[in-house]
Order: structure tokens, then sequence, then C-alpha cells
């Protein structure tokens, strides 16, 4: 049931004449303080239509409105706010969950069409830093959320699997390295013979040059450097895989950047034809002052392609595969400036969907305050972390839950889930601070706290005995504990479509911690399992509050174990 829309449409018999159902609507607002009521409508706004003050208006309207749904009405200078009847509303959206399930709160919004979300992106050779991991479960959360709402995502894992880096790479094993010791850690391994190379290069520029040839002859297709650099990218990926495997998530290309090598002569070409491109220097670059922007750099003046290009020509490729209706990029916004010059040539080429190209950047993860660095050499391994949170989990469980079967299942669910519900729940350009031990409790604004509430929750319908409920019966609550519930679980579609909206998970980790704790409040203040002719009524509250959580962390990425 969508109160508002009820709501709106009482207002409408008013004003019809004035406004249009919808407009009504959008004027609607949720007050802050429950004694406001649970829905106002101000009448600022239709002060120059009346010609009259607002408080006037507010006093004719407000007297005439009245609807079955209207437990009380107050008018208060400007706002007419309404109280509804909780057990009418309680009633409609219990039936709703109770029947729904975990598809409520679904929309119809994207008719299954494609989107494809460009998300993790680690470099190969280079471990994956907090950057990437951001990235991957804000892109994860997104494909769930535009899922929720009728699109189809599509994860692609752009891998940074081309570049002048690998000529480097393969001089610096050639060199220093074995096959033996890149094959026992791989990711360690190679990137000590980066940080090597940089090192020597500085006393000995000629190792530039011969990095500069080796990726040359990548480029050529000498097999010695082909047959290296596919087998640093599967070990790679291999490490990845790991952390994907922990996370839960999976992708559905994992085309990286060298995907598009046979790919852009067709866009330098498109440029050209467009009389797009000028020379700088020997170089090739599109010329975006129009946009108030630096230049693009197309190609270099040796003919090597970059970055950008790659980007140009995965575009076009994304667009004629998928046909999308957005193009998402989940990328950190230190790279705000190259997607706007990514959108900008795209636009110049003539490609009107440049507009359905979407930038979603990210703050930075810090530590006390300050930037994260992956200081020379010394690198914490994503895999790391997660193994750490999990035993952190493992302890606390061990305390609350001792005799719990599956413990290091359950602390995995809790500590992987811990990390990531940490790094959704702040709005997405915020940065903020990693510190393992906040992150892994079980109270505070916190995923354990969610999943804990959940079990909690759980275990309350398992000592009922009932897990099933029929939609016919009576679920009319009316007491101010339920309401805040009832209220949480009644916006919950709204919500999903203002997380889409504003491609922020956080909005999704926020009404998982609101429902969470009005439901502790609830379940200290309310009898559940007495006999009582509320029972059921609250046995299907408890019942819906459990199914729409696990909504919640499912959309985050996040398990929701039954017992911990
Ligand atoms: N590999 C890049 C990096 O780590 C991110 C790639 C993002 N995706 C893209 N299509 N440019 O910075």
């Amino acid at each position: 049931m969508d109160y508002k829309q009820l709501i709106a449409e009482t207002l409408h018999e008013q004003l019809s004449d004035q406004l249009e159902l919808n407009e009504i609507k959008d004027l609607l607002e949720k007050p802050k303080h429950a004694d406001h009521g649970d829905v106002a409508f101000p009448t600022f706004q239709l002060a120059k239509l009346f010609r009259k003050n607002p408080a006037q208006i507010a006093q004719e309207i407000g007297q005439s409105v009245s609807s079955p749904l209207i437990e009380e009405k107050q008018i208060v200078g400007p706002y007419i706010n309404f109280f509804l009847k909780k057990e009418i509303v309680s009633n409609a959206v219990l039936k709703e969950v109770v029947s729904e399930k975990n598809n409520f709160g679904n929309l119809n919004i994207g008719n299954q069409s494609n989107v494809p979300i460009d998300m993790s992106s680690p470099n190969i050779a280079k471990p994956m830093s907090m950057g990437h991991l951001r990235s991957t479960v804000i892109g994860n959360s997104l494909a769930n959320i535009f899922e929720k709402v009728g699109y189809t995502p599509i994860r692609i894992n752009h891998l940074g699997d081309w570049g002048t880096q690998f000529g480097k790479l393969i001089t610096a094993y050639k060199k220093w390295g074995s096959e033996e010791d890149v094959r026992k850690e791989p990711i360690k391994e190679l990137l000590r013979l980066y940080v090597k190379f940089h090192a020597v290069a500085e006393d000995d520029p000629s190792l530039l040059e011969e990095g500069r040839l080796w990726f040359k002859e990548l480029e050529n297709g000498n097999p010695e450097a082909v047959e290296l650099w596919t087998w640093f990218r599967e070990e790679s990926l291999n490490e990845f895989n790991k952390v994907y495997d922990r996370l839960n998530i999976s992708f559905d290309s994992t085309n990286g950047e060298a995907f598009y090598n046979d790919k852009m002569e067709e866009v330098v070409e498109l440029l050209d034809s467009k009389h797009l491109l000028s020379a700088d220097q020997g170089a090739h670059i599109v010329d975006l002052e129009k946009y108030d922007l630096n230049p693009a750099l197309i190609m270099k003046s040796d003919g090597a392609t970059l970055y950008m290009t790659r980007d140009l020509a995965a575009a076009i490729y994304r667009k004629r595969t998928y046909d999308f209706a957005q193009s998402l990029y989940v990328v950190g916004q230190e790279q705000s400036n190259h997607f706007n010059q990514l959108k900008a040539v795209l636009t110049e080429a003539g490609f009107e969907w440049a507009d359905d190209i979407h930038h979603i950047p990210f703050g930075l993860i810090t530590k006390d305050g300050k930037k994260l660095s992956t200081r020379k050499g010394k690198v914490v391994l994503l895999e790391d972390v997660l193994s750490e949170a999990s035993s952190l989990a493992l302890q606390q469980i061990e305390e609350k839950n001792p005799d719990l079967p599956n413990k290091e299942t359950v602390a995995e669910q809790v500590g992987v889930g811990a990390v990531v519900f940490h790094d959704l729940k702040n709005d997405r350009l915020n940065n903020f601070d990693f510190t393992i031990e906040e992150v892994v409790q079980f109270e505070g604004e916190t995923g354990p706290y969610v999943q804990y509430t959940r079990a909690r929750a759980m275990s309350i319908l398992s000592k009922a005995g009932v897990f099933d409920f029929d939609a016919s019966s009576d679920f009319e609550l009316s007491d101010d504990y339920s309401w805040e519930v009832i209220k949480l679980l009644q916006e919950y579609a709204h919500t999903v479509k203002r997380a889409y909206l504003n491609y922020e998970p956080s909005i999704i980790a926020k009404h998982a911690i609101h429902l969470a704790q009005a439901f502790n409040r609830f379940y200290a203040n309310v009898r559940v399992l007495d006999e009582h002719d509320e029972k059921e009524a609250r046995l299907a509250l408890v019942f819906a509050t459990t199914e729409v959580l696990k909504e919640d962390l499912r959309i985050l990425g996040v398990e929701a174990p039954d017992e911990m």
C-alpha cells in the first residue's frame, strides 16, 4: 500500500482544478517528528495559484479533506499534518510482505533493459587496493538495486591488463625473476619486480627504454612477450578471484583493456573522419576547450594508444553489444576528469547516447583521517583484511553463542559482511576511516548488528513455530512501536527507488539500520509470544522484518545467517 498515493488522491478531490495528482504527490512530505503526523502537505507553493496566503489555504483545504485512512488531521500554519489509521496501514502492509516475500519492494521501471556496470577493474600484477574493493562492492550493490527496479545489470570487470607497465614487468622478470617465485606468491612477487624496476631505473634510465621496447614487442605479438603477459594475467586473476569468491561476487564479463586492442583503429579513424583529431607535438588529441576540459590524448607520437582510447572503444562496444539504457562506471572520484573527457569526445563524435554514460565516483578509505598509501613494497592484501575480519567475528561468536553449529561459516558471513556493510553505509562520496575492530562490532550501526537483529527475529519465529502466514488473516496493529516498524516497511519500494535514482547503496544500508533499530525497540516493549488478540499480527510483523532485512542485506551483497 502506498499511503502517500492515497492521501494525494484524497487531496486531489479538492484540488483537481489546480493540480495534477502527481504534483500533489510530489509536494507531500514525511515530517521529521512523529508528533507532526505521518504525512504533511505544505501549501507554500500554492500561494501564487490561489492568491491567498499559505496558512489560509491550509485551513480551507484541511477542513474539507476526509478519508477512511485518516485518523486525524492538524492544521499547523501552512501545513496540513495527517495522522493515519495505523491498523488499516499495518494490515495492508503486512499482507503485502507476507504474500510477496522477497519480491516486496520490486518495481518495474527498467523494462528489463540492459545496464552495463563497469566495476572493480583492478590492475594486473598489482594487488587489488581498498579503492578497488569499494568499486567492487558499490558496483555489485548498484547491480542489485538496478535489478530490483526492473533492469538487467551486466557486471563488467574492465581489468587493467594493458599498457606500458607490462613492458617494464617483462623486463624486470627477465632480469631478476623466476617462475617458482611468481607461482608461490604471484601478486607479491610481481609487485616486488615492478618496484625494483623503478628503483633501479632511477640510476639507470636505459632500463626505461628496454621496458618500452618490450611493450612494443608485446603489442606486435612477440610470442615470448605474449606468453609472459598471459601468464601474469592468469596468476593475477586467480588471486583476484579469491577475493571475489569470498565476497560472493561474479562478473558477466572480464573483458579488460587488452580486449580492445583490435577495436581502437576504428575509433581513431572515426575521430579522424569527423575532423576531431589535431596534432600536438606529434601526438593526436581531441580539443575539448568548449567543454572547459583539457584535450583528450588519443594516440602518442609513437602510435601507442592510451587508457582513453581503450575506454572510447569499450564505450562503443558496450553500446553495440548491450544497447544499454545507461552505462555506469564505478570508479574513484580522482578519475572524474577522465570520464568527463570520455563523454565529451563521444558527444563530439555525434553519439547521443553519451548522455547515458554515468561516472559513479566514490570517496577514499582513510586511516586516522589520512589517505591509505600502498607504501612501496609494503602491501596489505585484501584477502588478509577479510581473514582478519572473519577471525574477529569468530571470537565474538565464541563469546556470545559457543554452541552455534557451523561457527566458521557464520563467522565468514559476519566478518566479510561487516567489511562490505561498512563500505556501503556511508554516502558514496564521503571519505571514511577503516579500523577493522570498529567494523566488526555487534552493536552500533554495523553489518553484524543488522544480521544479529535478524537472527534474533528468526529465533522468535522458531519459538512460535510459524514461518508462514495466511494473507487473509487480520494484521491490524495500532501501538506506536509497531507503527515505527510498519512505516519503514511501507516505504520500502520508495527507498529502493531513491537508492536507484541517486546511485546510492547507503540509502539501503541506512534503511536496514533504521529497521533493525525500530524492530529492537518493538521487541523490547511488545510481548510477541504472549497469548493475545494481536499475537498473529505481531508475529507477522516479526516475519516481515526478517524478510525485508534479508532483502536489504542481499541488495548490499551481505549474507543473512539465520542463526548467529
Ligand atoms: N584499472 C583502472 C584503475 O585501477 C580502473 C578502470 C576503470 N574502468 C574504466 N573503464 N576506465 O585505476
